[in-house]
């Protein structure tokens, strides 16, 4: 394999890759948490980073002092902060797609500047968030009303991938910043039963669609939306003229809009230099947006630019997204773990790994580098994880004692956020009880000498044993405010974004998912119309010819 045109050496030929595959044979071979911890209970304290109101603890992992500066090596030689700052300077770092990445700008404040192309684009994030803003306003008063002049009562995200996940995972995490007299619905699936659940209790009069799409070519959003329109027709009476008080778009594509029949007027826009994956910041987050309001909004793009801030100017050893990104590094690369849980003990961050899975595994799951070669390193890891407790009575069975390594984010708060009655205040101890007890459980394990000091016969010592040395992060704050919701978000973009930068992938392209599109429109004939598809392999074939007499029967 010859090295890349840049004239960089591939990453597992580096100097530095080397050092770490050395230093995992050598130094830590059979890392034990429990000796490390006795040999330096300093790290306790020193492996914590702040940033914001987040604390971010990751002494629970399988590293020394020289693991981080071998990995602190390793983002040097892969010039991650060459290509940070070239990312904030509006380059256009996604190459395959010949874009620049700026999600960043969507939070800058209103006298920056951050330029595309000689033009200063902050002016224009400023301009969309103010009529965001107003228009939420507007919904938020009652001023914006229906087209038989009844109040918005109700308000249905129509969008997929990142034009959902983002602004759903907000809204539940946000909950308690919410309008309560509003209902609000996120409709992604072309499965009919989506928006039919989603509408079926809603009056139409009161009932305002968000089309939520970057390109508005995606074939789930625009069949819902249309969909949406004739259960909206069909309700008024059949009037066109409804639709213009009823659909509001949020998309970088004003034809289209328009060609849909949405007045431009209604159209919330945003730019091809925001990833979907990284836009619910942007005017994708307009339902999110009335839910809590433009203050709070704010407040949680300032989350956000807190950590954009500390990614850009803290120091290398105190970067949380750069030790994050590299400790993901250490377990996928040298210690072949294949996954990582994000376990978040807060019931409003039911939706937030589901979220992070697109942000992570649309971003990192790629196998050519930069210039097109295939990798021979592994890149994203497969992200997944549920809202703890729950997940201790389903699957942490085998993150204790199954074969795998899984190393584990656990994100717990101080408080709950919720107006909640004093006895259900009490239980948060309990809830946080949980994490910590999973977080040293995990790490300590219980050796076969303490399950014996508890006169478990000797033939249930091997089942009962827990082998320990499971990695976990422990990330901290007071309690989930729109900020801190901001400031999580950012920094696991922001991981992401090192460990591309370190295996040399394009994290901002998703080529992967525009084959399933294709087929899925080549496809569709043979089952609609019993067409003759060209190029159905013999089982594919088969299966439709299955579900064609099936749906006859
Ligand atoms: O799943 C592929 C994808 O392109 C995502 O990257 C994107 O978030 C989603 O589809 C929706 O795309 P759009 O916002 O253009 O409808």
């Amino acid at each position: 394999m010859s090295d890349s045109p840049a004239g960089s050496p591939r990453l597992t030929r580096r100097p530095e890759w080397a050092a770490l595959e050395d230093h995992r044979a050598d130094a830590l071979p059979q890392p034990d948490l429990r000796k490390l911890f006795e040999t330096d209970p300093g790290r306790a304290e020193r492996y914590v980073v702040r940033v914001g109101d987040l604390r971010i603890d990751y002494s629970k992992h399988l590293i020394t002092d020289e693991t981080l500066a071998l990995l602190q090596e390793l983002a040097v030689a892969t010039d991650v902060f060459g290509l940070r700052d070239a990312m904030f300077r509006g380059e256009r770092i996604n190459t395959t797609e010949n874009r620049a990445v700026l999600h960043t700008a969507l939070r800058a404040p209103r006298d920056a500047v951050v330029e595309v192309d000689g033009e200063n684009v902050v002016p224009g994030v400023h301009a969309v968030l103010d009529k965001m803003a107003a228009f939420a306003d507007r919904v938020r008063s009652g001023e914006w009303t229906g087209h038989t002049g009844k109040r918005i009562r109700n308000v249905v995200n129509i969008g997929i991938g990142g034009s959902d996940l983002g602004p759903a995972m907000a809204y539940e995490a946000l909950r308690p910043f919410t309008d309560r007299s509003l209902t609000f619905r996120f409709v992604s699936n072309v499965d009919g039963s989506d928006l039919h659940e989603a509408v079926r209790d809603l009056d139409p009069a009161e009932t305002l669609f968000i089309v939520a799409s970057k390109t508005f070519t995606t074939i789930e959003t625009i069949t819902n939306a249309t969909s949406a329109r004739s259960w909206l027709l069909a309700g008024l009476g059949g009037d066109e003229k409804a639709v213009a008080r009823h659909f509001v778009a949020l998309s970088t594509n004003a034809e289209k809009v328009s060609g849909f029949g949405i007045d431009v007027d209604n159209m919330f826009e945003f730019w091809d230099w925001v990833g979907g994956r990284y836009s619910y910041d942007s005017a994708i987050g307009l339902s999110l947006m009335i839910a809590i309001g433009p203050d709070r909004f704010r407040e949680m793009l300032d989350g956000f630019r807190i950590v954009d801030e500390h990614f850009r100017n803290a120091p290398a050893e105190a970067n949380a997204p750069l030790i994050m990104g590299l400790l993901g590094i250490w377990y996928g690369n040298f210690h072949d773990a294949q996954s990582h849980a994000v376990l978040p003990y807060s019931h409003y961050l039911s939706k937030f790994t589901a979220y992070l899975q697109q942000l992570d595994m649309e971003s990192n799951g790629k196998s050519v580098d930069r210039d097109g070669n295939p990798v021979e390193w592994q890149t994203g890891p497969v992200v997944w994880g549920t809202p703890g407790t729950n997940g201790q009575h389903a699957y942490y069975q085998l993150i204790h004692q199954g074969t795998k390594l899984i190393p584990a984010d656990l994100i717990g708060f101080a408080r709950p956020v919720a107006e909640l009655s004093d006895e259900l205040k009490a239980q948060h101890d309990l809830l946080m009880a949980n994490l910590f007890a999973q977080g040293q459980a995990l790490a300590f394990g219980k050796t076969a000498e303490e399950v014996r000091a508890e006169g478990v016969p000797e033939e249930q010592v091997p089942h009962r044993t827990f082998r320990g040395n499971h990695p976990t992060t422990t990330i901290l704050a007071t309690e989930l405010t729109p900020s801190v919701l901001g400031q999580l978000v950012a920094l696991y973009e922001h991981k992401v974004f090192v460990q591309g930068a370190v295996w040399n992938i394009d994290s901002f392209d998703q080529w992967g998912v525009e084959l399933g599109k294709v087929l899925a429109k080549r496809v569709e004939p043979a089952l609609t119309e019993g067409a003759d598809v060209p190029g159905l392999d013999p089982s594919t074939a088969a299966l439709v010819a299955a579900y064609r007499n099936l749906r006859e029967v």
